[in-house]
């Protein structure tokens, strides 16, 4: 089914690859058939982990202490929510298209992977200008703002300013632990302000919170206490960043009136890709060993991400948190760098042409441009010399800038790979943010690292609570 209708994203690494695997050590700093000829069994056995570990966390048999925490039921959440918990899909979709119905704003309350993915997909696939679109340009759909993620007071009393006293808005609050501080407070804050907005209307503000968490938590409790209809539960096996594409993504989504069968699509495509294709011709798998290999065997320490057009930031920023916190661990972890291109070529493009041999570059590009391609103009007003170029479109500009750029880079022997979405839709971001978490994944089995789990974030979190408790 999923495999006719997706269009399938494709990852070409041959960038990387040396033609010729005389030359290519010294100079080029590119990879030689030999690393391929190594790694390509090296894959096949870290998939077959990743699959041995799924089966492990769904027989529910103990897990071996190394493999512990075993998140491992994201994996395969695209498939059961389109099939045997399509209910919960179900349920998701109704609470997102009640609260549209209800709500001309909602405001998203989650801080790391209680966040980033949603706005990912706010920023990718929502116009580009939602927020300031009326009603029926957004489709009967809400403004929508994040929250939760920081604590700015300023930020926050904007928003508060915003909603001022209307009671057209909600909320949804999302946490799995239920207990992480920011989002706790700005749920205080925001609570306070829609309890006063609703006036006496109890069964409003119950109906205008839609919390999602873990099986249980302070948040769940107060849910309960709240008497919210709809609490969406974050299952155990999923953790916070490969948490997209259960409810703590697919709500917003839906609220946003994104496609969100479409987007499970996608990402089942990209399991069922991962399951089958061989090694070097399996994007999760190859963008896993490409990047181990580039950062073991030349030194390319720093990832890249390179997205071209605005729209992908968030992406990548989430893209960020999600190497950072699976794979920053025991002292390794490659450091992820988002950078919006053509906008971070007259900011980092100096770095990445001329400065440390350190990074590895994978662009971010979408192939069929969206929206009718604007054209330069003939004008009476040449002194700008663009009448030379009329004609020329906006995609055919950043495609020069794209071609040039990576022309640039490899004439110095600075290596770039390339991730093609076919389109910027839900099937399109389905695959690739799969893509990205399995490959995350599976790098950490090809590391040795449990990709699952993020001790270190706990430091500041006791610090700072201790701090205000005064402790
Ligand atoms: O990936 C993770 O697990 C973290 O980034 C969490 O999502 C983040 O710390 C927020 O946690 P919680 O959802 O418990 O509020």
């Amino acid at each position: 089914m999923t495999k006719q209708t997706i269009p399938p994203l494709a990852y070409d690494y041959s960038p990387l690859v040396a033609a010729d695997d005389a030359a290519a050590f010294v100079r080029q700093g590119r990879l030689i058939h030999s690393d391929l000829k190594w790694l390509a069994p090296r894959l096949a056995a870290a998939r077959q982990e990743v699959l041995d570990n799924l089966a492990l966390y769904e027989t529910a048999a103990p897990v071996p202490e190394e493999k512990q925490p075993l998140d491992a039921a994201f994996f395969d959440l695209p498939e059961r929510l389109l099939d045997e918990d399509r209910d919960v899909l179900d349920r998701i979709q109704a609470a997102g298209d009640r609260l549209a119905a209800e709500c001309n704003r909602v405001v998203v309350l989650g801080i790391g992977g209680s966040y980033m993915g949603a706005r990912a997909l706010f920023e990718a696939c929502c116009h580009p200008y939602h927020n300031e679109l009326g009603e029926s340009d957004r489709g009967g759909r809400p403004r929508v703002y994040f929250e939760g993620n920081n604590v700015d007071n300023s930020v926050v009393r904007g928003l508060l300013d915003l909603l001022a006293e209307n009671d057209d808005w909600g909320i949804i609050v999302i946490s799995k632990s239920g207990g992480t501080l920011e989002t706790a407070v700005a749920m205080r804050v925001f609570l306070d302000a829609l309890r006063k907005a609703c006036g006496n209307d109890e069964e409003k503000l119950r109906r205008r919170v839609v919390p999602i968490t873990g099986e249980s938590g302070r948040l769940r409790d107060l849910a309960e206490a709240i008497g919210c209809p709809e609490v969406f539960t974050i299952h155990e096996g999923v953790g916070g960043r490969f948490s997209v594409l259960s409810a703590v993504g697919l709500l917003p989504a839906a609220v946003m009136g994104l496609d969100v069968v479409k987007l499970l699509q996608g990402a089942a495509a990209m399991n069922e890709r991962f399951r089958t294709a061989p090694p070097l011709d399996n994007p999760p798998l190859d963008y896993a060993g490409m990047c181990r290999l580039m950062e073991t065997r030349r030194g390319a320490t720093i990832r890249v991400m390179a997205t071209w057009g605005k729209r992908l930031e968030a992406v990548g920023l989430w893209y960020d948190q999600l190497l950072s916190e699976s794979l920053g661990k025991h002292g390794q972890g490659a450091t992820p760098i988002t950078v919006v291109n053509t906008r971070d070529l007259h900011s980092r493009g100096q770095q990445h042409q001329e400065g440390r041999r350190d990074k590895l570059i994978t662009n971010l590009v979408v192939d069929e441009p969206e929206g009718k391609p604007l054209a330069i103009e003939q004008s009476p007003f040449d002194q700008d010399e663009l009448n030379k170029l009329a004609g020329k479109t906006l995609p055919e500009v950043l495609n020069a800038a794209f071609d040039g750029t990576n022309r640039a880079y490899a004439d110095d022997y600075r290596l770039t790979a390339t991730i093609r979405l076919p389109r910027l839709d839900e099937a399109s971001l389905g695959q690739l943010l799969q893509m990205l978490m399995v490959a995350t994944v599976v790098e950490g089995r090809l590391v040795g690292i449990n990709p699952y789990g993020q001790p270190g974030v706990e430091a500041y979190k006791q610090n700072m609570n201790a701090i205000l408790r005064g402790e």
